[in-house]
């Protein structure tokens, strides 16, 4: 297969070494805004995978791509991925789908229009843990459920330049909280009540953005959940999903790589803090790439397989669209400071 890839920074680098392990994918054609981005990254790549640099991104479009992957900056998303429908091209691209509600809902009309599809990233539903989840929960064992936490706490801010065009904390960062509730309870969520504070980097708040937040949701079955977020966790990325029921608890995101330490710190045999059952001592999870490092590789296989027609799209853009809407509910939530219900923001 002659995959390309639109977007030559931080995940577009981790989805091109991903996409060279794969058997099937043959070329690899990458092109970035900047074309010495994706030069440079074409040069750190393995050479078994014919890979190319391309020096215009629009040279994508006919290059008899058969599927393309969208990791470029989030505001260019929405006419890579309209681009890529009118060339007949299916797509993986990364969440959000676009910046807005606008680019979002004209690209979910254009993939179901050209029956194309666009697969999105939400990585985590490709979390062993966060997919044993949901089966716990759709079993019973969990009996009804009571509360849903969700967290993504990075251990330090992404790059002053990347902020401005990521759409602010709830679209670019609590949307995966907010699709991961989403999909593992199966329910909707009715209405939120969101809360943002800026105490760290001046940057965040000069483009209106905040460095930590988090939304109160309320489910259509009357189950309450909470997402939080934030850009300064010193002791580590930790991305947890806790599930309360009226039976039983469980919790992902949860092993010795987990940076919380629980007090009283207990001595002797018992694994310390950032020491694993083994002894060795293990840090704590130094961000999202490795966090999830095996979701992001099973999310491009999957990838693979809806592009050869082996597999329904796991996360097609309709349910992007979904988790939109929730990140909208809770911005508009936090700018006028009250609860929004999420009839108010749909279309
Ligand atoms: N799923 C996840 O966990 C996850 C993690 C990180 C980033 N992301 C998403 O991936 C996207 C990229 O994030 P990043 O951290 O790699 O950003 P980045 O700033 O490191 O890289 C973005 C790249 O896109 C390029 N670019 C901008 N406009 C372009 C265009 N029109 N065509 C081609 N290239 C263009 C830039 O030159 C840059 O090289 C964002 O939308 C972000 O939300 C998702």
């Amino acid at each position: 297969m002659k995959i390309g890839l639109a977007g030559a920074g931080r995940i577009g680098a981790r989805h091109a070494a991903a996409l060279c392990q794969l058997p099937e994918v043959t070329a690899l054609h990458i092109a970035d805004a900047d074309p010495g981005r994706a030069r440079a990254l074409a040069s750190r790549l393995p050479r078994e995978t014919r890979v190319v640099a391309l020096d215009a991104v629009g040279d994508l479009f006919s290059s008899g791509l058969d599927g393309l992957v969208v990791a470029a900056a989030t505001d260019a998303h929405a006419h890579l991925v309209e681009q890529a429908i009118a060339a007949r091209i299916a797509v993986f691209c990364e969440k959000p789908l676009a910046s807005d509600l606008d680019g979002t809902f004209q690209t979910v009309a254009a993939a179901a229009a050209a029956d194309v599809p666009v697969q999105v990233g939400f990585q985590r539903r490709f979390d062993s843990g966060n997919a044993a989840a949901r089966e716990a929960l759709a079993s019973g064992r969990l009996g009804w459920l009571h509360t849903v936490r969700s967290c993504s706490f990075d251990p330090a801010p992404p790059p002053a330049e990347y902020v401005p065009t990521s759409g602010g904390l709830f679209r670019d960062c609590v949307i995966h909280d907010l699709d991961l509730i989403r999909f593992v309870t199966g329910r909707e969520v009715v209405r939120v009540m969101a809360s943002g504070s800026n105490r760290g980097d001046d940057f965040f708040r000069e483009c209106g953005d905040i460095d930590t937040g988090s939304a109160l949701l309320v489910l259509d079955d009357g189950a309450i959940g909470l997402v939080s977020a934030t850009r300064y966790n010193a002791a580590g990325y930790d991305s947890r999903l806790e599930l309360f029921g009226s039976k039983d608890s469980i919790v992902t995101g949860m092993d010795d790589r987990t940076p919380v330490t629980a007090l009283p710190e207990r001595a002797g045999p018992e694994p310390v803090p950032g020491t694993g059952r083994d002894g060795e001592p293990r840090s704590a999870y130094g961000g999202f790439m490795e966090r999830f490092a095996d979701a992001y590789d099973a999310e491009l296989r999957a990838f693979i397989d809806v592009v050869a027609g082996r597999r329904a799209n796991p996360c097609p853009p309709e349910e992007a669209l979904e988790a939109f809407y929730l990140a909208e509910a809770c911005e508009l939530s936090l700018r006028e400071g009250r609860v929004v219900g999420t009839d108010e923001v749909r279309r």
